[in-house]
C-alpha cells in the first residue's frame, strides 16, 4: 500500500476523533503546553454533536467502535492501561462494543467452501442466518450431518486487506506521536502499535482460536467449574471455526437468570473458581469473560465461548499471585511483602517492613468491611498502584489478569448480588498452597532446580568460554580446576537451595 493511503486512513481516523472531541479532550486542557492548547482549541471548532455528551473514555470508545478491527483492538488494549490514563477512563473505554451489521449468509457459505475446500452440504445439514456479527467475524447457527447443533464462526470477506491498511495508518500515527508528542513516549507508542497490530493479526487465523478453545476445554475439564464447547475439527480452517452449540442462555440475555432450578450462588462461585483455577493451576485463562461470552444452564453450569483472547502467566507469576491472595486471605502482610522482594519485583534497597505497612493499607479495609463490598480486582489494582511507588515493573500478563478479574467479578455479582468473592476464591487458593508448598512439592521443585543448575554447569564444562578452554585443554577436562570449581559451586548451591526450600 502506498504511504498516501496510510496517511489517508490516519487523517480519516483523526477526523472522527476530532468530531467526538476525543483526540485532545477538553477535560485535559489544563495539562497541554501552550502550542498544543491552541491546536486543541482550534480542533474543537470542528467538534460535532458526539463531542457534547459523555466522559472522554466514552467518547473515545464511541469513536473507535466504527473505525474497524484495528481501532477496536487499540481501544481494548488502551483500556488495560489504567495506570497511564486513570481508572475511570480505562473503565469507560473497556465498554467499547464490537458489533457491526452482518454480511450475507450466501457470502458466509462461499467463505466456508473456499476455506474448507468442500461444499457446505457435504458438512452441514443446515446452515442458518448470522446470530452475531463483529468487526472481524460473524457467527452462524448450523447443524452437522449427524444432527449435532453447532456454531460456525466465519471471518469477514476481505478483512485481511482492511486490517493491513489500518495497520499502516496506525503505524504512521504511532511514528508521528513518538516524534512530536514527547509526554506520550512513556507509553512507547511504536511498540504499542505493534502489539495492537499483532494481536489483531493473530485473531485473523481461526485455527489458533480453535486450538485455544481446545486447550482451555481440557484445562476446565480438570475441575468442572466451567466448560467449553467441543471443537469440530473437520469444520475448522483459517477462516472458519465450527464448534458445538453451548448449552443454556447467554448471560447477556435476560432469560438466562430466570431459568427454573438455577442456583445463582453456586453459579457465581463456579465462575470465580473457574477463573482462578485456570490462572493459578494452569497458567492459562480465558481473558474475555463478559456476559455475551458466557452461557448459563441450570443448576449452575457455565459454558464459555469466544477464545480470541487467552492470557498466559508463567510459573513465577502464578506463585506470586497465589501467595498474594493467600497473604490477603490470611492478613499476613509481611508474607505478601516478602513475596514481592523474593520475586524481584521490588528492588532490594527498599524496606520490607515499610512495604508491608503499605500492603496493610490495602488489605485491612477489605476485612473491616463485608468482603462482598471489596472486589479482589480492586485490591490487586491498589496493590499495583502501591508497588508503582516501589519501582515495581508490572508484567503485562498480570495487568490482563487483573482486568479480566474485574470483568469476572462484575458478572459474578450480577449473577448473585451479594456474592462473597473472597469466600469463593478461598478453596482454590488454599488448594494451591497446600499442593505447591507441601514438603513433597518443595523437594520436587528443589530437585528440578538442582537438575537445571547441574545441566548449566555441565554445559559450561563441555563448552567453556574461549579463554578458559585453552587452560582446560581437551583430554584433561575431567580433572580440570574448572570442574572442581563447578562441583563446589553446585554443592554450595544445593545446600543453599535446600535451606531455602525446607526452611
Ligand atoms: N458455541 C456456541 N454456541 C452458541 N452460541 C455461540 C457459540 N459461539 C458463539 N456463539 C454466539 O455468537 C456470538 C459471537 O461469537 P464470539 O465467538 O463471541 O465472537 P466475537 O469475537 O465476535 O465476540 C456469541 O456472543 C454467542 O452469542
Ligand atoms: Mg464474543
Amino acid at each position: 500500500m502506498t504511504a498516501g493511503r496510510a496517511f489517508g486512513r490516519m487523517v480519516g481516523a483523526a477526523w472522527i476523533l476530532v468530531r467526538n472531541d476525543a483526540l485532545l479532550p477538553r477535560e485535559l486542557d489544563a495539562l497541554y503546553p501552550p502550542s498544543i492548547s491552541t491546536l486543541a482549541k482550534t480542533l474543537r471548532l470542528f467538534a460535532g454533536r458526539g463531542a457534547r455528551s459523555g466522559r472522554p473514555g466514552e467518547r473515545l470508545a464511541r469513536s473507535l467502535e466504527g473505525m474497524g478491527p484495528v481501532a477496536i483492538k487499540l481501544g481494548q488494549l488502551l483500556s488495560t492501561r489504567g495506570d497511564f490514563f486513570g481508572r475511570e477512563f480505562a473503565e469507560d473505554l473497556s465498554r467499547l462494543k464490537d458489533r457491526l451489521p452482518p454480511f450475507a449468509t450466501a457470502e458466509a457459505r462461499a467463505e466456508v467452501e473456499r476455506a474448507l475446500g468442500r461444499s457446505v452440504e457435504s458438512l452441514y445439514a443446515e446452515f442458518g442466518e448470522p446470530i452475531a456479527a463483529a468487526s472481524l467475524a460473524q457467527a452462524h447457527e448450523a447443524k452437522m450431518l449427524d444432527g449435532r447443533k453447532v456454531a460456525v464462526k466465519v471471518l469477514r470477506p476481505g478483512i485481511e486487506r482492511r486490517v493491513a491498511e489500518d495497520a499502516e495508518g496506525l503505524t504512521l500515527a504511532a511514528r508521528l506521536i513518538d516524534r512530536w508528542i514527547p509526554p506520550a513516549r512513556r507509553l512507547e507508542p511504536r511498540a504499542f502499535a505493534e502489539t495492537v497490530i499483532r494481536a489483531t493479526v493473530l485473531e485473523l487465523d481461526l485455527r489458533l482460536e480453535a486450538a485455544g478453545a481446545d486447550e482451555l476445554r481440557e484445562v476446565m475439564a480438570n475441575d468442572g467449574y466451567m466448560t467449553a464447547p467441543q471443537i469440530v475439527w473437520e469444520g475448522v480452517g483459517k477462516r472458519v471455526l465450527t464448534m458445538e452449540w453451548a448449552r443454556g442462555w447467554p448471560l447477556s440475555d435476560a432469560d438466562a437468570l430466570i431459568q427454573p432450578g438455577l442456583d445463582r450462588k453456586a453459579m457465581a462461585d463456579n465462575l470465580i473458581r473457574a477463573f482462578l483455577a485456570q490462572a493459578l493451576d494452569h497458567g492459562v485463562f480465558h481473558a474475555d469473560l463478559h456476559e455475551g461470552n458466557l452461557f448459563a444452564a441450570a443448576p449452575a453450569q457455565l459454558t464459555a465461548v469466544d477464545f480470541g483472547i487467552i492470557g498466559r502467566i508463567g510459573a513465577p507469576e502464578r506463585r506470586y499471585l497465589a501467595e498474594i491472595l493467600w497473604g490477603f486471605l490470611e492478613r499476613d502482610y509481611e508474607r505478601v511483602a516478602r513475596v514481592h522482594f523474593d520475586a524481584g519485583y521490588v528492588p532490594r534497597h527498599h524496606s520490607v517492613t515499610a512495604f508491608a505497612q503499605a500492603l496493610r493499607a490495602v488489605g485491612e479495609p477489605v476485612f473491616g468491611r463485608a468482603a462482598t463490598e471489596v472486589p479482589m480486582s480492586r485490591v490487586l489494582m491498589q496493590l499495583f498502584e502501591i508497588t508503582a511507588l516501589y519501582e515495581m515493573r508490572l508484567r503485562p500478563e498480570l495487568v490482563l489478569l487483573q482486568k479480566t478479574m474485574m470483568t469476572v467479578e462484575g458478572v459474578a455479582r450480577r449473577i448473585f448480588p451479594h456474592h462473597d468473592i473472597w469466600g469463593a476464591a478461598d478453596p482454590v487458593v488454599r488448594r494451591w498452597m497446600a499442593r505447591e508448598l507441601s514438603p513433597a512439592a518443595r523437594i520436587k521443585r528443589f530437585a528440578e532446580e538442582a537438575a537445571t543448575a547441574l545441566r548449566n554447569i555441565a554445559r559450561l564444562v563441555e563448552d567453556p568460554p574461549a579463554r578458559v578452554a585453552v587452560e582446560v585443554g581437551g583430554v584433561n577436562r575431567e580433572r580440570s580446576p574448572l570442574l572442581w570449581f563447578a562441583v563446589g559451586a553446585l554443592a554450595s548451591g544445593a545446600a543453599f537451595l535446600a535451606a531455602l526450600y525446607l526452611r
